[in-house]
């Protein structure tokens, strides 16, 4: 049997950032041999699990249902056709079962990342590519089997840590602000009614308070997303609304905005509040992205692909330089000094992800095109 080499300390962090994915789930990384049985695996203490020889725990036979091609989701093993005839499901610890393919570069298959539940559990299309995506890094890893890479895990833990930390501290902070900073605009415009000098500042005023209140909100909508309300709709109006709300900032901008609808679109199962918000910000973005005084082009196009909703929204701006497009949609992460608070990529990508869709970005110097997918339901 060929010995594998198992960066240890990678498949560790992966699942350390894994378990930032599925929560509290059993997580391990099977390591299969060459005739496809598992011959290590690895959970979250950083434990070897097995060791050549000992007997397999009951979910690593789920494992080897797994292929190259694609995540493997059993939301029910008793009720699922590929497990429920298995004799181990009967010890009924894997009610549940995601097993992602840890595929090499050259095409073996290496082993799976999985996270298991005890009960039946319909893990989220964010938490199968989230893990699928962790499942790429580490065949990158495992491939490689270079230490440059590592840096990189460790930026992304960071990163999760940040997140983390960012979140509580909103939680606190939002309450508390918030609530005095209303009434403290309601004392301040009474304030002006009274003084008749100071009239000229009060739209100044006000208006700088709504920009903070409008920071706490996005902030909160990053770190504390509500679940959408969701409702059947069409998309195409929802578009529409929010194209027709940027229409003078467009403008100040020498920006035209498009629309173009190809074929029928099916409606969707959204929260339009939120979407109206998702399309805004990734509007604002390719407005800001033009040159002021050139005339810039922004295209809408909506169509439907195999289930999915597509919205690809091109401008003619400056392009993502190459740089930075790893960093583009971290919190917090602008280049426009002073004026961006460098939140709204963070919340498309909350929201779209409570969706359970997609975000995509592609850039060269010509232009950006991000494309939002929205599964259709109906
Ligand atoms: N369409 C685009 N064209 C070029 N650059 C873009 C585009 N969209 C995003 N970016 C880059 O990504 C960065 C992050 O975008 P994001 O929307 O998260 O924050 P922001 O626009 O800087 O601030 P905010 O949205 O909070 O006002 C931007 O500062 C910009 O550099
Ligand atoms: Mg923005």
């Amino acid at each position: 049997m060929e010995e594998r080499n198992i960066n240890e300390k990678a498949v560790w962090d992966v699942l350390q950032m894994a378990s930032e994915v599925v929560g509290s789930r059993t997580l391990f990384v099977g390591v299969f041999d060459e005739q496809f049985s598992v011959m290590k695996a690895f959970n979250k203490e950083g434990g070897s699990l097995v060791e050549d020889g000992l007997t397999l725990p009951l979910e690593l036979a789920v494992c080897n249902l797994v292929t190259c091609d694609e995540p493997l989701v059993i939301p029910n093993t008793i009720r699922d056709v590929r497990t429920s005839n298995l004799a181990i499901i009967d010890g009924a610890r894997v009610g549940s079962y995601l097993g992602t393919p840890i595929v090499l570069e050259d095409g073996r298959m290496f082993g799976t990342l999985c996270a298991v539940d005890p009960d039946p559990y319909q893990f989220s299309e964010s938490e199968i590519q989230g893990l699928n995506r962790l499942a790429g890094i580490l065949s990158h890893i495992i491939y490689k089997n270079q230490a440059a890479v590592l840096p990189k895990i460790e930026e992304k833990i960071l990163q999760l840590d940040k997140l983390a930390l960012v979140g509580q501290l909103a939680a606190g902070l939002a309450h508390e602000i918030r609530n005095p900073m209303q009434s403290v605009r309601g004392f301040i415009q009474f304030l002006f009614n009274e003084n008749e000098q100071a009239e000229p500042f009060q739209k100044i005023v006000l208006d700088e308070l709504d920009r903070m209140n409008e920071l706490i909100n996005n902030f909160l909508l990053v770190t504390q997303p509500t679940a959408p309300k969701k409702e059947i709709v069409s998309i195409v109006e929802v578009i529409h609304d929010t194209v027709a709300f940027l229409k003078s900032e467009a403008a100040l901008y020498n920006v035209e905005m498009n629309v173009r609808i190809e074929g029928a679109i099916p409606l969707v199962s959204i929260d339009p509040a939120q979407m109206r918000q998702v399309f805004m910000n990734l509007l604002k973005n390719a407005i800001e992205a033009m040159e002021k005084k050139k005339r810039g082009e922004v295209n809408l196009i909506i169509k439907e692909w195999e289930g999915w909703a597509l919205i690809d929204i091109q401008d003619t701006g400056s392009g993502i330089p190459l740089s930075i497009i790893n960093k583009v949609g971290n919190p917090f992460f602008s280049t426009k000094d002073g004026t961006g608070m460098g939140l709204g990529l963070s919340i498309c990508k909350t929201i779209i992800n409570e969706h359970n869709g997609k975000l995509a970005i592609e850039s060269d110097e010509n232009g950006t095109v991000v494309t939002v997918k929205l599964p259709l339901t109906l």
